[in-house]
């Protein structure tokens, strides 16, 4: 039994945790929830009890005897209190893209390199929410074909950004975005780079490059917010090593842990956010040759982003680390 703390506890990502914790019957022995200081005081039912949040500060949460803690309140928290409680010998599993490119910091999606959770130094990372869902399948390509060059477009819903998002949708506000995403789309997702690419792109093109361990890999992005509130679409297209037939690549989707093959367009069945919404898998469709490079492939993956994109990833990462073996 552990003792946890999940700080972010009244947002988006970190009201799923606790959910997600509950109905994984978790082995938890105390549960301790942290938020901003307007926060304090605020109840979050956990298995039948109302836990109480309290204001995150350098006394309250290193007071705690604590095994583990999510952090789900943004890089600046998690800056700012991580390395505090890595010294203390708590292990982190951070949500924020905080620590994810620093070299002792594991970047981990269960299904792709779950040995990476014990080379942990303290930390370790969940992926970006689109970089997550992406490399699940990726990883299955990977170990039949070998990748050479992987393009992203993405459709991400306006929960990917949190609280502030799903209002701007909701009220046509944008207080969040530089313009109103309802009726629209955005081609902007985080700040923009000098090279005209976006941060999230970038997180897409590097954090996976790193979780599946391949820093050669080709990889480009063009990262799009649309008007949806809940689950991530991404377009993939991929350039692989070998060849491949359509129908063996539908039997490894089939058969992998993680992944809900969609793929009868006869029958208009592919993935979709409506379908995705609530559930931890990965949902994969619309399979098809591209024909303008030697084994081209293209494949259309959903998920929901607030789960499998972040609370489900990072618990699965904490079971495997309480079990001690993948
Ligand atoms: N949404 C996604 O799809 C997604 C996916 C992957 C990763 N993430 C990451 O997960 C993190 C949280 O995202 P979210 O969508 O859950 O955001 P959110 O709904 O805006 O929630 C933010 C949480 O952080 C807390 N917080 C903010 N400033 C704080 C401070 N100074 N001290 C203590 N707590 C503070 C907030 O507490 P108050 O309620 O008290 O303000 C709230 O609990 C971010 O790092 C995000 O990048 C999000």
């Amino acid at each position: 039994m552990a003792n946890i703390a999940l700080v972010g506890a009244t947002g988006l990502v970190g009201r799923t945790v606790t959910k997600i914790l509950e109905e994984r019957n978790f082995p938890i022995n105390n549960l301790y929830l942290f938020a901003s200081s307007k926060s304090k005081g605020k109840v979050i039912e956990f298995k039948g009890h109302e836990n109480e949040v309290e204001e995150l500060t350098e006394a309250s949460l290193l007071e705690k005897e604590l095994d583990i803690a999510f952090f789900t309140a943004g890089a600046e928290v998690s800056k700012k209190y991580v390395p505090l409680l890595r010294e203390k010998g708590v292990v982190v599993i951070d949500n924020s893209s905080a620590f994810r490119m620093d070299e002792d910091v594991p970047l981990v999606v269960p299904e792709v390199n779950p040995e990476d959770i014990f080379r942990h130094k303290g930390i370790i990372a969940n992926p970006n929410c689109s970089t997550i869902q992406s490399v699940v399948p990726l990883k299955v390509l990977s170990d039949h074909y070998g990748l050479k060059r992987v393009v992203y477009a993405t459709y991400q819903a306006v929960s990917g950004s949190g609280m502030l998002g799903i209002s701007d949708l909701e009220h046509n506000t944008s207080i969040k975005y530089p313009h109103p995403i309802t009726n629209n789309i955005l081609p902007h997702i985080d700040v923009f780079f000098a090279d005209g690419y976006t941060k999230e792109e970038w997180k897409m093109i590097e954090e996976t490059k790193k979780i599946l361990h391949d820093p050669k890999l080709k990889v480009t992005a063009t990262t799009v917010r649309v008007p949806i509130k809940n689950c991530h679409s991404v377009a993939i297209n991929v350039e692989l090593k070998h060849d491949y037939s359509l129908d063996e690549v539908r039997e490894l989707f089939r058969n992998s842990k993680g992944i809900i093959l969609m793929d009868d367009v006869k029958e208009n069945i592919y993935p979709m956010p409506i379908v995705a919404d609530g559930k931890d898998e990965v949902f994969v469709g619309r399979i098809r040759r591209d024909d303008t490079v030697p084994f081209g492939l293209n494949l259309f993956v959903v998920a929901d982003n607030i789960r499998k994109g972040a609370a489900t990833n990072a618990v699965q990462i904490a079971e495997i680390l309480i079990k001690g073996c993948v």
